[in-house]
């Protein structure tokens, strides 16, 4: 894995920020049509774009091309949307702005130092972000609930597929992105001047620390949660059409 990392450091600037386009271009590409096309839900299984609007009918006055994944998919979009890892991101690689740290980068900077003015009128409301985090809590909860279904298959019993292994794996990695929020991380401790002052103060410090850990890597919980987004609602769109079978480990 190092040498991974390390390949990939000698590679040119503009590699990284090229590629974060091409992922997060596929990933919204994908996203929309899949909500806008498709069905969300097939035996125990449900698309983790869909979550709880899988099941839900929209009264017939709602416009044909707004589907019930619509009202829940702004959550996770606009979390990750104004997330500041995020944010990062696709400054660099979508407004090039500046498009890396590394040498020579910095001369493609579209403008000059000295006019920047920081996030200024829409890119305010990414002040909002904690607000999302809030939402999202629901959206986890709720996709903790689904791959904990998957265990359990309609005709009754306990299995253990390789579907409820992918379900619950993008769970934990969906999961580990959430709560490495920086807003989380604030919440929890970060706005805290004195824990030994505070009742219950060791116990916050305790978990403040435990989430620092994982905020340090924020950035990976944010690919990684991203490509199991996309491989499960590959896994499931792949057994509806009956492409592949869902293998089953115990039970069925
Ligand atoms: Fe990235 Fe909150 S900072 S999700």
């Amino acid at each position: 894995m190092s040498s991974v990392v390390a390949a990939w450091k000698r590679l040119p600037w503009w590699v990284e920020p090229m590629t974060i386009v091409g992922v997060l271009t596929i990933f919204g590409l994908y996203s929309f049509v899949v909500i806008l096309l498709y069905e969300g839900r097939y035996e125990e299984y449900v698309s983790p774009f869909f979550s709880f609007t899988a099941v839900m009918d929209l009264p017939g006055w709602v416009p044909g091309f707004i589907t019930a994944p619509m009202l829940l998919l702004w959550i996770p979009l606009g979390f990750r949307a104004t997330c500041y890892y995020y944010r990062k991101a696709y400054y660099r690689s979508f407004f090039w702005d500046p498009p890396a740290c590394g040498a020579g980068a910095q001369e493609k900077e579209p403008r000059k130092p000295e006019n920047y003015r920081g996030e200024r009128a829409l890119f305010v409301l990414n002040n909002v972000h904690r607000y999302f985090f809030y939402a999202s809590i629901i959206v986890v909860a709720w996709l903790w609930y689904e791959a904990f279904r998957t265990f359990f298959p309609p005709e009754g019993g306990f299995q253990i597929a390789v579907g409820s292994i992918i379900w619950l794996v993008n769970i934990v990695l969906v999961s580990a992105y959430t709560f490495s929020c920086h807003s989380f991380r604030h919440l929890i401790g970060g706005n805290m001047n004195c824990y030994s002052c505070a009742k219950g103060g060791s116990a916050r410090r305790k978990l403040y620390n435990g989430v620092s850990r994982l905020n340090a890597k924020h950035p990976q919980w944010a690919w990684y949660s991203l490509f199991s987004l996309l491989a499960t609602d590959i896994y499931f769109r792949l057994i509806m059409s009956g492409v592949i079978t869902d293998f089953k480990i115990i039970g069925g």
